[in-house]
């Protein structure tokens, strides 16, 4: 992997902290990208102790502001002109209904529209790769989603989980209708669960007893971070999975998703919502 220049959303921690270390094991150019500056540096540190690559470097945003993504972009179109790797990692859960300086529901805004906008302002820069490859950290979760468009923009029945299952289905949807969509270019784009994995993704914006649940379940039944960074750094590395485009992978393996998200009429739907609520252009 030498060389190749990969952006990691999320890089600063857990799963994606994970991921960054072991692919600049590999030899390549890390982005991560951080919402929190101190996180940042802190976490460069980390990547390049661990991995002796002094090629680390990172960018400060915060994705759930598609301001921020738009910002983000710019800033890696003048550090590079080729983005071979791009991990869209980041993502979050959120006990209560807040809705972002764009007007989303704060679970949605972070874990699909982040994925949608930054991809689509990025694609100029993939498709100039050989090697061009996306890859989206879905979940298991996104089995029991369903999508309501009205709850992007309007507090309905609000809970945590039905909030990110949706965002986690968003994410497999948009995966397989991005493949369909970049049929006869060089550019794959696959989506994957990481596993059960012991991260602090469930002790943010949580409740005393979600906080607690989540420690006592990670610490009972996760895995470690290395071994959730690994179907991440399998689908960013491995000449196996080179031609493979618009699938769905679960420890390093291909696995059929959910029926939802191979509804091509849905991902055609989420698309066309999308682009009405965050414009790429
Ligand atoms: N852990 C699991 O069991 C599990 C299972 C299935 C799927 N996943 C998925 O794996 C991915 C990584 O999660 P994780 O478990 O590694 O969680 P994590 O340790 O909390 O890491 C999430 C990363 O995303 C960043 N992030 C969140 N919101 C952001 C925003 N608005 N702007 C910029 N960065 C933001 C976090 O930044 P801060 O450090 O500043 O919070 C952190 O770097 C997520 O997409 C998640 O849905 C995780």
């Amino acid at each position: 992997m030498k060389d190749r220049n990969i952006i990691i959303t999320g890089g600063n921690a857990g799963i994606g902290l994970a991921t960054s270390i072991a692919l600049a094991k590999q030899g390549a150019n890390i982005y991560i990208v951080s919402r929190n500056n101190d996180k940042a540096e802190e976490a460069v540190k980390t990547i390049v102790a661990e991995s002796g690559n002094k090629s680390v470097k990172y960018f400060v945003a915060n994705l759930s502001s598609q301001k921020s993504v738009r910002k983000l972009t710019s800033e890696i179109k003048n550090e590079m002109s080729v983005v071979d790797v791009l991990i869209n990692n980041a993502g979050g859960t959120f006990c209560d209904f807040t809705l972002s300086e764009d007007g989303l529901e704060m679970t949605i805004a972070t874990n699909h529209f982040a994925y949608f906008l930054l991809t689509n302002l990025l694609l100029e820069l993939i498709k100039k790769s050989d090697f061009a490859r996306i890859i989206n950290v879905a979940s298991g979760s996104h089995y029991k989603g369903k999508m309501d468009f009205e709850s992007f923009t309007k507090k309905k029945n609000y809970f945590i989980m039905k909030a990110y299952e949706q965002s986690k289905l968003a994410n497999v949807l948009f995966t397989n209708e991005l493949a369909e969509r970049l049929k006869g270019t060089n550019v794959s784009v696959n989506s994957l669960h990481p596993g059960f994995v012991k991260t602090h993704i469930g002790n943010k914006n949580a409740t005393w007893y979600s906080d607690l649940f989540w420690s006592v379940a990670t610490t009972l039944g996760a895995i470690s971070v290395e071994d959730g960074a690994k179907t991440s750094v399998y689908l960013a590395s491995s000449p196996e999975v080179k031609n493979v485009t618009g699938k769905y992978f679960d420890k390093c393996k291909e696995k059929k998703p959910a029926p939802l998200a191979l509804d091509k009429e849905l991902g055609k739907q989420l698309w066309k919502k999308s682009e009405q609520l965050c414009p790429i252009a």
